[in-house]
């Protein structure tokens, strides 16, 4: 080998080319490795195969086999699937005034709360009566803003069925969110079923009156008590339910908007398509401004550009421009709405054209100057559809609709609202009965 390395003039003939001798050396030594793996996966069979019959066998006297107790113990999710334990409040409180709840202001006897320590995972899922948290001054929540929340609602349905609107979506941008801000997932199944068994512990709190409903704020705080910028090791999991009034007690009202040109909500590559509190403070100002100003709320403009639409106010946004409804593209700065969502599935489902894509202000101002926009509306959960009377761009004003509600608007309101409080029937399966 050396010889043929020092040799300037080295031979075609394979016994002597040097990277024949490492390709017959390769070749030999991953035939024998490949020769140890299988035996080793063999042996590996043998004995797994071995340790499941012992454990079945042993688990027909003992209970139930080891891996089955390991496996719900910590699920792929680190969700701890103990048992939830429940304590009930020995002092219920005074139901409120049920004709005037209002938005937040009530909430029920009792909450659930999960802890979680990086060495544990999810652990001791619980239900104890609704009261404060106790957390350290210098708990990390208070300082960064490591927190992240869900909104949905529970609704009774005609024949008494209490009834949730598309959980598993909530539950998965919820742990969507905890990606984003580095917080441990929760098992959606375990949320389902903490969640379901707090609205029955506090089902007598099920406001029925036509329109009101029970609204759930499940959410997640980072609890060590540390003063660096990093990944919390501990946090708990609460769901709070707050039973609300109707929210158009009177029918829809269209609302008035002022589109915002100084302060923005999200940019790409922040969190703004995350549910995390951290996103709201910063809008309060914007919002402040504009109902001081006679408006509602606000159209969020693009962090970059200030140049394309993005939401109005806490909702997803949709024009029907020349007949197609359009909503702006989840850019990464948008929160991905399950009202949104929904209507999208509707307006496919029927047939109805509508895009997903980047809308400018540019060419949403000529298509209003040309009167080429019937409809505009928000969505989301806590309105489910707001209709857009009015836009207002610094000094000049376009009406929408004649400041009226819109064919479409109202279709979808009446579609999802209807399978909400399980008045139409639910044919995308989007129901799940508590
Ligand atoms: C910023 C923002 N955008 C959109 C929405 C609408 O989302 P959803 O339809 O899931 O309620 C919300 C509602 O919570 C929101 O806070």
């Amino acid at each position: 080998m050396l010889e043929c390395i020092n040799n300037q003039h080295l031979s075609l003939n394979s016994d002597l080319y040097p990277s024949f001798y490492i390709f017959q050396f390769l070749l030999k030594g991953g035939i024998i490795h490949f020769i140890f793996g299988q035996i080793s996966a063999i042996l590996y069979c043998i004995v797994k195969q071995y340790i499941y019959a012992l454990s079945s066998t042993l688990s027909m006297y003992l209970g139930p086999p080891l891996p089955i107790k390991l496996a719900t113990a910590k699920t792929r999710f680190g969700a701890s699937m103990d048992k939830i334990r429940i304590t009930k409040t020995t002092t219920p409180k005074v139901k409120p005034d049920y004709s005037n709840l209002g938005f937040g202001k009530y909430f029920t006897d009792h909450m659930f709360l999960m802890d979680y320590a990086s060495d544990k995972g999810w652990y001791d899922p619980r239900i104890v009566p609704y009261g404060p948290i106790s957390l350290d001054p210098s708990a990390m929540v208070l300082h960064y803003a490591q927190e992240t929340f869900e909104g949905m609602k529970a609704y009774y349905s005609p024949e008494g069925k209490v009834l949730l609107f598309r959980p598993w979506d909530n539950f998965d941008r919820l742990n969507s969110s905890h990606n984003r801000l580095c917080i441990p997932p929760i098992d959606p199944d375990f949320a389902l079923e903490a969640l379901k068994t707090l609205l029955r512990v506090d089902i007598d709190w099920m406001p029925k009156e036509d329109g009101t409903s029970m609204y759930i704020r499940p959410f997640v705080i980072a609890t060590e008590p540390h003063l660096g910028v990093r990944t919390s090791n501990n946090y708990i999991f609460c769901i709070i339910l707050s039973p609300v009034a109707a929210y158009y007690p009177e029918g829809m009202a269209p609302v008035k908007i002022y589109v915002e040109d100084e302060d923005v909500r999200a940019v790409r590559g922040g969190t703004g398509e995350a549910k995390v509190g951290g996103n709201y403070a910063g809008t309060i100002r914007a919002q402040n401004k504009a109902q001081e100003m006679g408006f509602t709320q606000v159209l969020w403009l693009d962090g970059v550009h200030r140049k394309y639409i993005e939401e109005v106010g806490t909702m997803n946004v949709f024009f029907v421009i020349d007949g197609v409804v359009v909503t702006p593209s989840l850019s990464g700065s948008i929160l991905p709405g399950i009202t949104r969502r929904s209507c999208l599935e509707i307006l496919r489902a029927r047939n109805i054209p509508c895009e997903e894509r980047m809308i400018s202000v540019d060419e949403l101002r000529t298509a209003l100057e040309s009167g080429k926009v019937s409809e505009a509306f928000g969505s989301g959960t806590a309105a489910v559809i707001s209709p857009i009377g009015s836009l207002t761009f610094g000094d000049k004003t376009y009406e929408i609709n004649g400041g009226q509600t819109g064919p479409i608007s109202q279709e979808l309101y009446d579609e999802i609202t209807g399978i909400q409080w399980g008045k139409r029937d639910d044919s995308f399966g989007w129901s799940v009965e508590v």
